[in-house]
């Protein structure tokens, strides 16, 4: 039986003047920190970048999981590994030559991967999962928090889904974007190894309750 997915709370929905105290609330429940860096030009907005991971880094023993919504990743990635990021995803609509952002993460010590956009089929990153410890299905278009998961993914989460196993690969697959009560089912029927949730976290007034409720919708195998 396979076990729930990891949940991976966004710091995005956090409060980022007390980024400290929410990341506390918890931290005792995950593996791993989603950590959204944006740069205003590969999406319309910006949110954080290496001061605030390395004040992050240091607050916390957490994995923290970098998605990369930034035009030029390889320019920011030694940054972000001096700051303290364990695994960093990348946009295949930002380097559709991934080759170099590999090679660099791999010397830095950064696990790598790859991020797909709503609209991107499966098959743009099919080549490079051997390189990739993580790959992100987008459930949203990337830029903003609190937006409403689009359920045409699930498809491409499936075919992912196969195309790991059927390859033997260890790759993870992450959905990012609108995970909350009612959409957390049908992505681990999917296939998901790890889910982002943002809003349907920090806002609430219990976090660490809101990410067991996650966990127990997954873990009630009977339902569908
Ligand atoms: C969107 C970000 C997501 C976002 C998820 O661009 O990549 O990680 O923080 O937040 P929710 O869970 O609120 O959709
Ligand atoms: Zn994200």
């Amino acid at each position: 039986m396979r076990g729930p997915a990891r949940i991976a709370p966004s710091i995005l929905a956090a409060d980022f003047a007390r980024l400290g105290d929410d990341v506390g609330k918890v931290a005792d429940h995950v593996e791993l920190l989603h950590v959204d860096v944006m740069d205003g030009h590969f999406v319309p907005n910006i949110s954080l970048g290496p001061p605030v991971i390395t004040s992050l880094s240091a607050a916390t023993d957490r994995y923290l999981d970098c998605h990369l919504m930034i035009t030029d990743p390889v320019r920011y990635l030694p940054a972000l590994a001096e700051a303290g990021v364990d695994g960093a995803t990348a946009h295949i609509e930002a380097v559709p030559d991934p080759v170099p952002f590999f090679d660099l993460a791999g010397d830095l010590g950064v696990d790598p991967g790859l991020v797909l956009n709503p609209d991107t089929p499966a098959e743009a990153v099919m080549p490079y999962l051997d390189r990739c410890a993580m790959v992100v299905v987008m459930s949203v278009h990337p830029g903003f928090g609190g937006q409403s998961f689009i359920p045409e993914v699930i498809g491409k989460i499936t075919r992912l889904r196969d195309f790991i196993d059927s390859s033997g690969l260890a790759t993870d697959i992450q959905v990012d974007g609108g995970i909350d009560e009612a959409s957390v089912r049908s992505v681990y029927d999917a296939g998901a190894d790890v889910v982002v949730a943002g809003t349907s976290v920090f806002r609430t007034a219990d976090p660490a309750a809101a990410i067991a409720g996650l966990q127990a919708i997954m873990d009630d195998n009977g339902a569908s």
